[in-house]
């Protein structure tokens, strides 16, 4: 049963089109929580509420033996993607010791840095840039359907929050209308600048000019670059060549600007990817997709890994939520128990486990939290391949529907 609260969410969005929310929330299951409450191991506690329990030791054993450097190294389960796609940052940089941090606390944002995800590391991009694996969205539950109506603070004061749980990539785009409230969330959670990665979107459906699309939404974000400028979609294009081809064009031209680090697309299936690279001076570092068990596109990830782009997963949590229930519950609910977190965790795991970026997004600071312990274990390759070969079962889009056929999977 879903509670009140869940029910006045707007974030199953099944029979809409778009990353927009819509759709009827009963549809969606909740998934189930498994909290483990002996070892309520949260990478972001504080010092002092470990030391009030009784398992302290036990605590400081498992954070040193888990946070030893060497087994940061083995946090990164990338044996699934090809090496040259990526490239494991180095998680105990400078930065990272703030995992340890005890000074934040929800009321103190003076003089204290918000602790970090140093424990999620980032995949490499053909360009030489990082992008940490796991994103906060500003799209789908947060989008923000008239971005000409005042600022939300209720908006600002949720991405607050998920940047100072540590959610430093922010994935924003120009049509969730909420460009300007991310950009207060940034200047608010008073984290410096480039510590974070922020990405925009130029809409994938309007035609416009590029180059003013961009000035706008870097005016509205109140920053003077993006760490990555997508295409939302190829469907302005109406199929054609061309277009595609020059706006990329335009794209690069942002790039050698330095306004935008990193450029890629989104939404784009094979024969988009083709039409662009034709022309393409500077290969896509990214294609953002719908991407879990039940939608997995064929071969449209190995043809990214082919030419060296790398892959971002929305809807992650599909299989748990939306389309729930599904053939793959029991997988991940057996998963859950043995790695003694919550089918969400496993969800985004299998991305990840990867080499794919995962997008997420919720309003629940608990949970942000519990998703965060996708540093603390990774799947086997075994697991891996059995939640692939599961998820072919079933088939399931949330996004964009009015684009697919229903039986059209790619
Ligand atoms: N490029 C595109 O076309 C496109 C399309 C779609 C999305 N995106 C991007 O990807 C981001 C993430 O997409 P998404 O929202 O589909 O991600 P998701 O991770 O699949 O779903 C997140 C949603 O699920 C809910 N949720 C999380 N855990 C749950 C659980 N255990 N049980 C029940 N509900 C749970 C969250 O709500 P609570 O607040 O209740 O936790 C949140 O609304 C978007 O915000 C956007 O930035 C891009």
């Amino acid at each position: 049963m879903l509670t009140d609260v869940e029910r006045s969410r707007p974030w199953s969005f099944s029979g809409k089109s778009g990353d927009l929310p819509g759709g009827d929330p009963n549809d969606v299951k909740a998934a189930p929580t498994f909290i483990i409450e002996a070892v309520v191991f949260d990478i972001n506690c504080e010092t002092s509420r470990l030391t009030n329990t009784s398992i302290f030791p036990f605590f400081m054993t498992l954070l040193l033996r888990t946070f030893r450097p060497s087994t940061f190294r083995t946090l990164v389960p990338l044996s699934a993607t090809p090496k040259h796609l990526y490239q494991k940052s180095t998680p105990l940089s400078k930065n990272s010791t703030a995992a340890y941090q005890t000074s934040h606390t929800a009321n103190s944002n003076a003089g204290a840095l918000p602790k970090q995800m140093s424990s999620i590391p980032s995949l490499k991009l053909n360009d030489g840039n990082e992008i940490p694996f796991l994103g906060y969205g500003l799209g789908t539950a947060r989008y923000k359907p008239d971005p000409n109506s005042p600022e939300d603070p209720e908006l600002v004061k949720t991405v607050v929050q998920a940047i100072k749980t540590g959610y430093y990539h922010l994935d924003g785009a120009e049509v969730y209308g909420n460009e300007k409230e991310l950009g207060t969330a940034i200047k608010e959670a008073g984290v410096p600048r480039e510590k974070l990665y922020v990405t925009t979107k130029i809409s994938g459906t309007k035609v416009q000019n590029t180059q003013e699309a961009f000035e706008l939404s870097l005016k509205k974000l109140g920053l003077d670059y993006v760490d990555q400028y997508l295409i939302h979609a190829p469907y302005f294009a109406n199929g054609s060549e061309a277009d595609l081809q020059a706006k990329w064009a335009d794209l690069e031209a942002i790039h050698a600007s330095g306004k935008a680090k990193s450029i890629g697309v989104s939404n784009f299936l094979q024969k988009d990817l083709e039409a662009i690279l034709k022309t393409a001076k500077i290969i896509p570092a990214i294609n953002q997709i719908e991407y879990h068990p039940y939608l997995q596109h064929g071969d449209l990830v190995d043809f990214h890994r082919k030419h060296g782009i790398a892959t971002s997963a929305y809807g992650p949590l599909t299989a748990i939520i939306r389309a729930a229930p599904g053939p793959l519950d029991g997988t991940y609910d057996e998963l859950a128990r043995k790695y003694g977190v919550t089918p969400g965790e496993i969800a985004l795991r299998w991305v990840i486990d990867q080499g794919i970026v995962a997008l997420t997004t919720s309003g629940s600071e608990q949970r942000l939290k519990q998703y965060q312990k996708i540093a603390l274990f990774k799947l086997t390759p075994k697991e891996i391949e059995t939640i692939s070969e599961i998820g072919k079962k079933k088939n399931f889009r949330g996004f964009w529907k009015d684009k697919f056929a229903p039986d059209d999977w790619s």
